[in-house]
């Protein structure tokens, strides 16, 4: 295993041994992907058929929900396949493609979140520039330049992770082709190109991040200045949410990039994965509609609907005659 041209298939983790931990692994796995699905994909269509809510924060929330969707459908499935059929194997394509995608999507993912920090900057603290600062247009160009930056990015890095010279066998401990853990098996040479791939990447990533806690710190400045109660209620139900989204998601992310070599458990390297790359995606829409009267209008508008034709075929008798009266 010590020539990297003769490594040609990367097992991934085997979550459990036994057949009954295995199909808790899938059944686990498969109920929060169906709920990420549900959920994304209402936000999606709600938001894209309501008019309404055709407004800088809420296409940004239609942005992140595709991302989420991308995300987690890159990890997910795979894992919870290989659990079913027992098989630990991803193809050197399919391990390409996924940490390609994986990384496009969180990239994209944490450009969005930045983005919509933004947003709630100007909208609490400059609501008189709003209409200016987030016309149609350079919202249009913030989203547009949130894709190019997560494409550009997952590029660089795929191609770079994908020449380093592995020389530490070919087992990856995590369920999906996760970047530290392939780092983790190359070799000690190509040391400075590992570190200049992190510190790129840290760099970036720690950018944005001054910029979300600066403008949250501002946000909350402003709001604690309203002196109303009740006016203070609006803009916290909005931000504490976001909030929360992005310091999970922030903090499990660096721990698991960051952390010194010398506490890597197989087990905490799970967890942590199992935080930022599979709860953000399936708790999101959750966490964003939530004390969103207007979006859960938008839903239950949507919703209603199926809903009332369904309770109409369960309650209707075969002979026609409806029971509701
Ligand atoms: C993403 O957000 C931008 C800006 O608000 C919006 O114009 C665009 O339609 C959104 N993208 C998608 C795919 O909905």
């Amino acid at each position: 295993m010590s020539n990297s041209s003769s490594i040609t298939h990367f097992p991934l983790l085997a979550f459990a041994d036994t057949r009954e931990l295995q199909l808790l692994h899938f059944w686990l796995f498969l109920a929060i992907y169906l709920a990420a699905l549900l959920s994304n994909g209402i936000i999606i269509i709600a938001i894209a058929c309501d008019r309404h809510l055709y407004t800088p924060m809420y296409t940004f929330l239609l942005n992140l929900s595709l991302f989420d969707l991308g995300s987690i459908s890159t990890t997910v499935p795979k894992s919870m396949t290989n659990s079913l059929w027992r098989s630990r194997a991803i193809s050197y394509a399919g391990r390409a493609a996924q940490l390609f995608f994986f990384v496009f999507f969180i990239a994209g993912e944490y450009c969005l979140l930045t983005i919509m920090a933004y947003d709630r900057y100007v909208a609490i603290c400059r609501p008189l520039h709003y209409g200016t600062l987030l016309g149609s247009r350079a919202c249009v160009h913030m989203a547009a330049a949130a894709w190019g930056s997560a494409l550009l990015y997952s590029l660089l890095h795929t191609v770079n992770t994908f020449s380093l010279s592995l020389c530490q066998g070919n087992v990856l401990d995590q369920f999906f082709c996760e970047v530290p853990q392939i780092l983790k098996l190359s070799c000690s040479e190509s040391y400075l190109r590992k570190a200049g791939l992190l510190l790129f990447g840290f760099s970036l990533g720690f950018g944005c991040f001054l910029f979300i806690v600066l403008s949250y710190v501002q946000i909350f400045r402003a709001v604690l200045r309203i002196p109303s109660e009740q006016g203070r209620h609006k803009p916290f139900s909005t931000c504490l949410p976001h909030l929360a989204v992005v310091s999970v998601f922030i903090s499990t992310a660096m721990f698991a990039y960051l952390k010194p070599p010398s506490i890597s458990s197989p087990f905490l390297d799970l967890v942590m994965a199992v935080l930022y790359s599979v709860v953000p995606p399936a708790l999101n829409p959750l966490i964003y509609s939530m004390r969103n009267k207007e979006l859960k209008d938008a839903v239950r508008k949507l919703v209603t609907p199926f809903l009332s034709t369904a309770i109409d075929c369960l309650f209707s008798s075969p002979n026609g005659s409806q029971i509701r009266s």
